[in-house]
């Protein structure tokens, strides 16, 4: 049988140790600290976190890491291992919307958008060197876990320069603060309007815990996930069909959902079925008023897709969320618990290909065979149109789960999937 393409992370000292080589071989001299931060895998709740919300993602052990030292021109200089990346400087007060338009704008937005914030006082200027193990254009958040270490980064240069600054990446509160930087340089620099999940969960993750973020307020709550004790895991399926968040798909979603809360004249239109984890409506009703508020033709609905089925994801999406938080709830796992959340997985990847219409071939097949190899549940994750699917697997038949799924992809014709194990592992962190 042909070998399956695992992309396991790379090991923490020799990670660090190639980022500061990238660095030295770039620059010509050792860099002054090093950073790293996690990608991430979303368990349930998607594209829920730009409609406030409950999203449960968790972080992977596949790390960004960034080598940097400040400079005092006011200069940054970036560089990354990445094939055909090239080196290219910006003047910090060039930063502006509009005024990026390379990969760059995930690291150099990001001190842009602590000063706009006023976390930074100045921006210094500053060379850096990027390494990542994080598969690139996965759905597996690579552009966070860049902008994250580079948060981190800045944070802890400004610092260092001044005592009397208390460092942000000390407490939760302060991560939240660069989590909100972070999604401001996605957001207005790299032109990517997503909704603050995939920046929360790389700054705030805690290792062996899942984290639901409420994204009325992004206050997170911790939930112990240990499938290896239940004789379980989460298998990641790159399906390496391309995927971007800025080609306006994502974007069409999002306006679809922020024409339906100005309609309802709700700020969060998950709450016309939840407030946070208690159920006060269902999803029949709140459509049965869309369509009366739609009908009277006082709201203009964006899109050629449905709204009305942009509404019925989101708001199914959260109540499948709130199932999941009080399946946990409930006390120690049983495996009726973790048949019935591979039930909720494979609903919210039903609903993300037939109402929100984000899925692609390549996710349903990877679902579908997942399913018929023996998985509990599968669904895609992220933002969907290409990325990756995760599906909950007994640890024992997760090589043969794996092999279905590339046997299916090759008959199709697919580009070949690769795979990854996901355990929850640690948020951003200075490495030493
Ligand atoms: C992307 C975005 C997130 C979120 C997901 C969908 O990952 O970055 O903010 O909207 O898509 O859940």
């Amino acid at each position: 049988m042909t070998e399956l393409v695992w992309k396991t992370a790379q090991e923490t000292g020799a990670h660090v140790a190639r980022v500061r080589q990238a660095f030295i071989d770039e620059f010509g001299y050792e860099p002054a600290r090093v950073f790293s931060a996690p990608g991430r895998v979303n368990l349930i709740g998607e594209h829920i976190d730009y409609n406030g919300g409950i999203v449960m993602p968790l972080a992977l052990p596949h790390r960004t890491f960034v080598a940097i030292s400040p400079r005092t021109d006011g200069v940054l200089r970036v560089t990354s291992t990445q094939d055909g990346s090239e080196t290219t400087g910006i003047a910090a007060d060039a930063i502006a919307p509009g005024a990026v338009d390379s990969w760059i704008a995930y690291v150099v937005g990001v001190p842009w958008a602590m000063r706009e914030l006023g976390l930074l006082d100045e921006v210094t200027g500053a060379d850096i060197a990027v390494d990542s193990d994080v598969p690139l254009g996965a759905g597996l958040s690579s552009s966070a876990a860049l902008e994250c270490s580079v948060a981190l980064a800045f944070d802890a240069l400004a610092s260092g320069n001044d005592s009397s600054r208390q460092l942000l990446a000390a407490t939760d509160e302060g991560r939240k603060k660069l989590a909100t930087a972070c999604i401001k340089a996605e957001n207005e620099i790299a032109g990517a309007n997503t909704g603050g999940m995939d920046q929360s969960i790389s700054l705030r993750a805690s290792q062996g815990s899942v984290l639901t973020i409420d994204c009325r307020d992004f206050a997170t709550t911790k939930v112990p996930l240990d499938l290896a004790a239940a004789g379980l895991s989460l298998l990641v399926i790159d399906t390496r069909a391309p995927h971007q968040l800025n080609d306006g798909q994502y974007a069409k979603r999002r306006a679809g959902c922020d024409a339906m809360a100005d309609a309802f004249g709700e700020k969060f239109l998950s709450s016309l079925v939840t407030d946070g984890t208690e159920v006060k409506g269902d999803v029949d009703d709140a459509v049965a008023r869309w369509r009366e508020i739609a009908s009277a033709g006082e709201v203009e609905v964006p899109g050629e897709y449905t709204v009305e089925a942009l509404l019925r994801h989101v708001l199914s999406e959260q109540l499948r969320v709130v199932e999941t938080i009080k399946l946990f709830e409930a006390g120690e796992p049983t495996a009726g618990t973790w048949s019935k959340l591979g039930e909720l997985l494979t609903a919210s990847h039903a609903s993300l290909r037939d109402d929100y219409q984000v899925t692609c071939p390549e996710l349903d097949v990877a679902v579908d065979v997942a399913l018929e190899a023996g998985a509990l549940g599968a669904r895609m994750t992220g933002g969907g149109f290409g990325g990756s699917a995760v599906a909950l697997v007994r640890a024992g038949e997760q090589d043969a789960v794996a092999h279905a799924v590339r046997e299916a992809f090759a008959s199709r014709g697919f580009n070949e999937p690769h795979f990854l194990s996901a355990t929850p592992e640690e948020s951003a962190r200075e490495e030493f």
